[in-house]
């Protein structure tokens, strides 16, 4: 278990906000283009803040703690925070992640902006953040990931 730092364990073993909201205003799914894995995250907003979010998470164990970690992130934040969240600050949150796992945290970062997206379509809002992106987009392996592997 080297690989893995106490906290990155710790949102494996004890996952933060697993499940999915009942009537969610938004809720979107994203797939890893590098592995296939899957994430899905549900958000409830009021005025434009994240109140309460959700996940479920079909994928690896850097992909649980991401999103376990993701979801406390932006439960709080505003719309446009919870965009402005990369990939990068999850890692950071989680006190960091080997490099062949760095794109597990991509995933978390993107089922954020899925179900913001989600959210958005159903509203008729625009957000700065959400311009071009594409939740069925398909992306290279690097595309959206702020750090290098
Ligand atoms: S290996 Fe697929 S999300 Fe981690």
């Amino acid at each position: 278990m080297g690989m893995y730092n106490d906290k990155v364990m710790d949102h494996f073993m004890n996952p933060h906000n697993i499940g999915e909201l009942e009537n969610p205003d938004g809720i979107g799914t994203y797939g890893s283009p590098v592995c296939g894995d899957m994430m899905q995250i549900s958000i409830r907003v009021e005025n434009d803040v994240i109140t309460d979010a959700k996940f479920k998470t079909f994928g690896c164990g850097s992909a649980i703690a991401s999103s376990s970690v993701a979801t406390d992130m932006i439960i709080g934040m505003t719309i446009e925070e919870a965009l402005a969240v990369t990939n990068k600050q999850i890692v950071n949150e989680l006190g960091g992640l080997p490099a062949v796992k760095i794109h597990c945290s991509v995933l978390a970062d993107h089922a954020i902006k899925s179900a913001i997206y989600d959210y958005a379509t159903k509203h008729g809002k625009t957000y700065a953040g959400l311009e071009g992106f594409d939740p069925n987009a398909e992306e290279d392996d690097h595309e959206g990931c702020d750090i290098e592997e």
